[in-house]
């Protein structure tokens, strides 16, 4: 193992509240219990990909100190793919050695730890992994941060839309955030007591939908709350705004809840709106369980960095923060288990 003496920081991927908690505790740690210097690079893989004067920043335990409360990252962020081109991930090692960093905290979901488990196999990169995603999709933790504060966000959406759907008796479909995990809907949904929840892992059935707002209506409740995950499919194909792709081959989703609106209006008779949550979920600051969450990821990180576990992300197990490999963490999507969301349906209507 290479000397550490150091360790470089860098955020990729959608930002969730959360990330300067794991930022904040990674450099207080390294600073002050190892003796280490730490850097944040700009903008993830892009800063080391496309390096500019700013692409760098020093971190004291000052610098940080505070940034706990903070949404965001302090270090931006990207969706580069430093594996699109061939020739990138050699620029990438070689502008670490660049940047004079032995050793790289990557905190990112399964497209940024993709690449960090990558940049360790192909190359021995000193590298550790800290999983971050508000969609709470990854199989090899039991939660990420970020996670908590969008379902509150969304809970809290949904719980303000209720007043406003009842007064005027409507029907407000509401999009949340989730591609092929519905975590967030199933959270937000449950927990706003919404009238029907719609997830990625089950295909909605439209016929049952329309008989619970017709029954609804019946006994006098000419109103409702739908919550649907952005990434829900009728008949296998996804709702998107246009064709175009990230550099990690996603489409951008966005407009199933304008299209059951309109349906739901056509078959019921009843007024409906759509709203689309979109980045509300990922702003604003951290709850505090996702601030405890992010440093005690943070700290791990760090202690990760120390014994040198290259290769390893930390996780969340049980109370434990452990580490598992890089690999065992992007290799399958967590989705909602049949059974929680059977659990959920129970309370439709
Ligand atoms: O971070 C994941 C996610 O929140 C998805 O749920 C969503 O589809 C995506 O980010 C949108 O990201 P952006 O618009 O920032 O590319």
């Amino acid at each position: 193992m290479a000397e550490v003496k150091r360790v470089g920081m860098l955020t990729g991927g959608g930002d969730a509240p959360g990330l300067n908690g794991v930022i904040r505790a990674v450099t207080m740690k390294c600073v002050n219990d190892y003796g280490y210097e730490v850097v944040g690079i700009k903008r993830g893989w892009k800063g080391l990909l496309e390096p500019e004067d700013d692409s760098i920043q020093n971190l004291s335990v000052e610098d940080v100190r505070y940034i706990l409360q903070e949404g965001g990252t302090i270090l931006g962020s990207s969706r580069t793919n430093p594996y699109k081109n061939e020739g990138d991930a050699e620029k990438v090692v070689k502008q670490m050695e660049g940047f004079g960093v032995d050793a790289l905290v990557a905190i990112g979901g399964d497209d940024t730890l993709g690449v960090a488990k990558r940049l360790n196999d192909d190359f021995g990169t000193q590298i550790i992994g800290c999983p971050k995603t508000i969609d709470n999709d990854l199989s090899a933790t039991d939660t990420t941060f970020g996670y908590d504060t969008a379902v509150s966000i969304a809970t809290d959406a949904i719980d303000k839309l209720r007043t406003t759907a009842k007064s005027h008796e409507r029907i407000l479909v509401v999009e949340v955030m989730g591609r092929h995990a519905g975590w967030i809907t199933y959270g937000a949904g449950l927990a706003s007591a919404a009238n029907v929840t719609l997830i990625p892992e089950v295909e909605p059935d439209l016929d049952e939908i329309t008989d619970i707002f017709k029954k609804r209506a019946e006994n006098g409740e000419k109103w409702g709350l739908v919550a649907v995950s952005e990434g829900v499919t009728f008949s296998s194909d996804f709702v998107t705004q246009n064709a175009e792709k990230d550099e990690f081959g996603h489409v951008r989703l966005g407009g199933v809840a304008e299209g059951l609106a309109a349906e739901l209006k056509e078959r019921t008779g009843i007024d409906t709106r759509h709203v689309v949550l979109g980045h509300l979920q990922r702003g604003g600051t951290p709850t505090a369980n996702d601030r405890i969450l992010s440093t005690r990821y943070g700290v791990r990180a760090a202690e990760a960095v120390k014994n040198g576990e290259w290769g390893k992300m930390v996780a969340l197990r049980g109370d434990d923060i452990v580490t598992v490999s890089l690999g065992e963490a992007t290799d399958e999507t967590k989705v909602v288990p049949r059974e929680h969301y059977e659990m959920l349906r129970s309370f439709f209507g």
